[in-house]
């Protein structure tokens, strides 16, 4: 098991993922929670998953106005996961909001607040063209890194390509988590700024995110070893 590397537990249901996980001998690994199975369950899968001794990141990717955030942030603290997050598209008060939150419900500090700066389901194109913000990819993501740590955000969500420059402007502390990982020779899907492992680990990411890579590989214990063998080179 290595604590760095996440395995996007993305199932409608607790009896699919818990399933998943015990044939193909994944028991204890660190796990990311998200919409699809939080909504369908509820806390009591992260309970589930804590008991069982999983690290724990809860992707939730809250964006509300800053009270709605602070006071959903308070509720979640309790369950003392590694990881929460929230939309760095939110501004400052509402990253500044989700911290208070947090440390109110948890003031252990145990628990790292990360914002997402873009989805790397997007690109350029959408970015400009379709959200109309101007500007270039990479400079939006770095913006909305400095923008999430001046207001109290331990780390952003981006892509790997974007983590040096982001260490750069926030410091090398300032956490990156980096999803749209892919093992050679495995699927795109819907994801646009994607890298490997060993290029991830280059670059000084932090923690890696990796779902569809693993969950729909014809062996997943062998594909998850294949990503922690790529990222511990
Ligand atoms: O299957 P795949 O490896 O593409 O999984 C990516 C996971 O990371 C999904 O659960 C998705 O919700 C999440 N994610 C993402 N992009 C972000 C933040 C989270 O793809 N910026």
């Amino acid at each position: 098991m290595n604590p760095s590397v996440y395995l996007a537990l993305d199932f409608p249901t607790w009896s699919e993922a818990e399933e998943f996980l015990k044939t193909n001998e994944l028991q204890g690994v660190p796990v990311k929670v998200g919409m699809e199975l939080f909504y369908r369950e509820g806390p009591a899968v992260v309970e589930k998953l804590r008991e069982n001794n999983h690290p724990v990141f809860l992707d939730l990717k809250l964006h509300d106005i800053p009270t709605t955030v602070q006071r959903a942030m308070q509720n979640l603290a309790y369950l003392d996961v590694d990881l929460v997050n929230i939309h760095a598209l939110g501004g400052g008060e509402m990253i500044e909001f989700a911290k208070e939150g947090l440390l109110a419900g948890n003031s252990s500090g145990n628990t790292k607040l990360i914002a997402v700066t873009v989805l790397t389901s997007m690109d350029q194109g959408i970015l400009n063209n379709q959200l109309k913000l101007p500007g270039d990819l990479n400079e939006n993501v770095v913006h909305f890194a400095s923008l999430s740590k001046k207001h109290g955000a331990d780390g952003v969500v981006c892509s790997v390509h974007e983590s040096q420059e982001i260490k750069k402007e926030c410091g090398g502390d300032f956490l990156t988590v980096t999803p749209g990982i892919r093992l050679t020779n495995t699927d795109q899907n819907d994801q646009k700024r994607i890298a490997t492992p060993k290029v991830a680990r280059q670059q000084g990411v932090d923690y890696l995110v990796i779902g569809r890579s693993i969950t729909k590989a014809e062996k997943p214990y062998e594909a998850y070893q294949e990503a922690i063998k790529e990222w511990e080179i």
